[in-house]
């Protein structure tokens, strides 16, 4: 739960910032994450590894909402960056919620996540 509250505080921040006249959220150091955390983790888990009870109410294996081992982490970050953009299965699709830069920094992101043993090879999915 405490998850869900995290999130829906900072969608509510995401969207304040979208309305003011306030810096762009780009141009912020820690964008990105704030980014994942608004957009992503709910599904995804803050630290991208998946969120088994997201994946149980896809009806999915929870590697395949795992970002940072398993398959994930066998892509690039243009791959990424397209999945993103275009979604997949059950992945909604980002490319009309956010520009270029984001979806890019966002594949960016789950690349430097990644465990160091998963970047060169994908780790057995469980
Ligand atoms: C509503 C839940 C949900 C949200 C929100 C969501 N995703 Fe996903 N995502 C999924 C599901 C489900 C899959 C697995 C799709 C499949 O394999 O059929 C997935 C798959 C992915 C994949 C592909 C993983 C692979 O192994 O190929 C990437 C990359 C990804 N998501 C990134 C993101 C990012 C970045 C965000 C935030 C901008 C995000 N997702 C938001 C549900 C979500």
């Amino acid at each position: 739960m405490k998850i869900l509250i995290l999130a829906a505080t900072l969608i509510g921040a995401a969207q304040g910032w979208a309305a003011g006249p306030a810096p762009a959220p780009a141009a912020a150091p820690d964008a990105v994450p704030k980014a994942y955390k608004a957009n992503c983790a709910l599904c995804h888990g803050v630290n991208a590894a998946g969120n088994k009870a997201m994946a149980k109410a896809f009806k999915l294996e929870p590697a395949a909402m795992d970002l940072v081992n398993g398959d994930a982490a066998g892509k690039t970050e243009a791959e990424l960056t397209q999945i993103i953009a275009g979604g997949k299965g059950k992945m909604p699709a980002y490319k009309k919620k956010l520009d270029q830069d984001q979806l890019q920094g966002l594949a960016r992101f789950l690349v430097s996540l990644r465990p160091p043993k998963a970047a060169s090879k994908a780790a057995p999915a469980k």
